[in-house]
């Protein structure tokens, strides 16, 4: 079966206020969707903390955002990607409360757990690349 993509928008993330913009952009989207306002929220969180991430480890990066359709069903598709050091263990740095700088070490396992599908790639001088949907 042929899965469409509806709508789709790109945010750069060159800081941590690019942050706020890419917020943004999952709510309007979410909302088009037709996520309710709960799972708007969290879809929300997920993206500020990939975006948070990208800025804080990688300085510059991007995230798509793209609803797409497939089988009458709806997703948001959010992949976060950058060119920095990558992430040399990813089992670490999906366990809950690990973190490198001594934050909440809670970005990754969050995301995880909001998203129904989630994939993370990345190893040391390759960057990272998260790809992850929540279906309505
Ligand atoms: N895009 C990224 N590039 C390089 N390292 C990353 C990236 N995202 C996450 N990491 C690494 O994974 C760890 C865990 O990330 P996360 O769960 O968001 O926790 P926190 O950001 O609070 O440390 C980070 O401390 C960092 O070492
Ligand atoms: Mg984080």
């Amino acid at each position: 079966m042929a899965e469409r993509i509806l709508d789709s928008t790109r945010v750069e993330i060159g800081d941590v206020s690019d942050k706020t913009v890419a917020v943004g952009a999952a709510r309007q989207l979410c909302k088009q969707a037709g996520f309710d306002e709960t799972r708007q929220f969290m879809l929300a969180t997920a993206v500020s903390e990939l975006a948070t991430n990208i800025a804080r480890y990688a300085g510059k990066g991007e995230i798509s955002l793209r609803i797409v359709e497939s089988a009458g069903r709806t997703a948001l598709e959010v992949e976060a990607k950058d060119n920095g050091p990558g992430i040399a263990d990813l089992e670490l740095a999906m366990s809950d409360n690990y973190s490198t700088i001594d934050s909440l070490g809670l970005g990754l396992p969050s995301v995880k757990r909001i998203m129904d599908e989630f994939h993370i790639d990345s190893a040391p001088g390759r960057g990272a690349r998260i790809l992850c949907r929540k279906w309505r």
